[in-house]
């Protein structure tokens, strides 16, 4: 690169996280910034579209397990940072509290904030080791002074030139009034604080906008409504207010889900009950940005990527649906608001499959899946499963699931499923008679396995078919086949091989898949069962469409 090239380049930087937050506090609209305590919740406030980050004294410390009195030490508050501005890129405002010492630890501090890419501090005007201000009344203030030398220590020390430093006036916390908080705002603006933060633990949002009107903008004025929260936000934002601070929601919605989560376990005894209300595994892999991890390696270890892909099988009408199915495949109904194909690729995407195909067949052109390729079996009408699977053969190459397009699951069954050790591994239902009653004569895949379901809850011994489909009959059955089965790479070679003899000897037309996993059976090489109870259900009649709706 050429010196010029290099000039040029300079002038084209991203802003600084600094410069980004002296932006926002500076900008004419009212700001908001949002708690988070870690790393995670910064990613999540940033997700969300704030702008940026409070990192509250009080958040912090009760996620490390400790009081909101300075119990954990600044360079375990500097740690926390340091994730909290890797895991995000937008700006960090961290609650300083009262410096953590004199001027001189407020001027370490601040170089050390400035080192870790942190936006700006608050420090608030009251004692070392602080209290939390909604805890007791009329808590000691510092000596105006002596504060405003910290607030000039800090300024001083900055080695960004964006930093801000914000002085908190805990005067009306206090007891003390408007006056003495006009006073010492005055005071520490003049110091060289950048923003005034005018604290308060009224019900309502008066005193602070009394505060607000009578500062008339010298500086801009930051207010935290954790106790005026009922305050419509217009009246800070026509009040004269830059900045708000959401300062603890995070840390209060994370222990009210992790309370109930942990108590429903307990009382329990399953993850069953609360597996479909918690952020999934993958969301974690997501927030986390595995895939940038992917990409490296594929960078700097030569790693090429081997997905899991998902066929459905989604060619038939569905006769007994009647009416219902006149312009559509039954697929394509809707289940409360999206059509089964989409939740059913949706849960293959969440499980964390790609490269999804749907073999079409019936009223082709009604099945809209965007970002899905898909392939024709134009000879529905008079083929089976295996004609379909046929048609999407070339997609069976490497690991990959195929299912049903009928079907709808927890996405636990699939996650199961994906763990399930064996090249063809089949999701079997050793509940299948509970759902005799609700529709005794239905044709099912019942499935005769190497021993039953043990019913204990770690079932993961391997389990091998032994007959499938016709070749079962119900009082042998030791679970239904639902529908979905898992192929390593191997096992969709073999399968791709096992549909090449029944092309070959004119069985494959009118073939279903139940008989493309017996022949392998018969010859002698492993088919697994993957053992799961209830959760699931298929869609052949009005009856199992309202089950569907009821389901979700
Ligand atoms: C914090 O979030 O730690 C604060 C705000 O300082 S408050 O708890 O309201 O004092
Ligand atoms: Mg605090």
């Amino acid at each position: 690169m050429t010196v010029a090239d290099h000039a040029a380049q300079e002038q084209f930087l991203p802003p600084s996280k600094a410069a980004l937050f002296r932006h926002e506090l500076y900008a004419r609209e009212l700001g908001f910034i949002m708690e988070a305590h870690n790393g995670i919740s910064a990613r999540i406030v940033e997700e969300a579209g704030f702008r940026g980050i409070w990192a509250s004294g009080l958040a912090i410390s009760a996620a490390l397990g400790v009081r909101d009195s300075n119990e954990a030490s600044w360079t375990q508050v500097l740690e926390t940072l340091e994730f909290m501005a890797d895991a995000a890129s937008i700006p960090i405002m961290v609650d300083g509290d009262t410096g953590y010492g004199n001027f001189n630890n407020v001027r370490r501090l601040v170089r050390k904030l400035c080192q870790r890419n942190i936006a700006a501090v608050c420090l608030e005007d009251k004692l070392f080791p602080k209290t939390n201000s909604f805890i007791g009344a009329g808590q000691p203030l510092a000596e105006m002074e002596e504060f405003c030398g910290k607030i000039k220590a800090g300024k001083d020390s900055q080695t960004d030139d964006d930093f801000c430093v914000v002085a908190r006036v805990e005067a009306l916390v206090s007891g003390l009034g408007l006056d003495e908080a006009l006073r010492r705002a005055e005071a520490y603006h003049a110091a060289g604080a950048d923003g005034i933060l005018i604290h308060s633990k009224a019900k309502t949002a008066d005193e602070v906008l009394e505060f607000a009107a009578q500062w008339d903008r010298r500086c801009p004025v930051i207010v935290v409504p954790t106790m005026y929260y009922g305050t419509p936000t217009d009246h800070f934002r026509s009040g004269g207010v830059a900045m708000i601070i959401w300062a603890n929601h995070n840390l209060r919605a994370s222990i009210a889900a992790m309370r109930e989560v942990s108590r429903r376990i307990h009382d329990e005894e399953s993850l069953v009950g609360v597996e479909e209300s918690l952020a999934s595994v993958q969301d974690i892999f997501d927030l986390t940005d595995n895939r940038e991890l992917h990409d490296a390696e594929r960078r700097y270890l030569g790693r090429t990527e081997h997905k899991v892909s998902g066929i459905v099988l989604a060619a038939s009408r569905g006769e007994q649906l009647g009416e219902l199915t006149a312009d559509r495949p039954k697929c394509m109904l809707d289940i409360r608001g999206q059509p089964l194909l989409h939740r059913l690729l949706s849960t293959f995407r969440e499980c964390g499959l790609g490269d999804l195909s749907v073999v079409r067949g019936y009223r082709k052109e009604a099945i809209d899946v965007p970002g899905t390729a898909t392939f024709d079996n134009d000879a529905y009408d008079d083929t089976g499963e295996v004609a379909s699977l046929a048609a999407a053969g070339e997609r069976l190459a490497g690991a990959c699931v195929v299912s049903y397009g009928d079907i709808l699951f927890k996405r636990y069954i699939l996650e199961g499923l994906l763990e399930a050790e064996g090249d063809i591994v089949l999701a079997v239902d050793a509940h299948w008679r509970s759902r005799l009653d609700v529709a005794p004569n239905r044709h099912r895949d019942l499935v005769a396995a190497s021993r039953p379901y043990s019913g204990h809850y770690l079932d993961d011994e391997r389990v091998g078919l032994s007959r499938i489909g016709a070749t079962c009959a119900p009082e042998d059955a030791d679970g239904e086949w639902i529908g979905l089965a898992k192929l390593s790479a191997k096992g969709a070679e073999r399968v791709r091989a096992e549909i090449d003899a029944m092309a070959a000897d004119g069985s494959l037309a009118k073939a279903g898949l139940p008989e493309l996993f017996s022949r392998i059976t018969a010859a002698g090489e492993p088919v697994l069962v993957h053992y799961i109870t209830g959760h699931w259900l298929d869609v052949n009649d009005a009856v199992d469409l309202a089950s569907a709706r009821n389901f979700l």
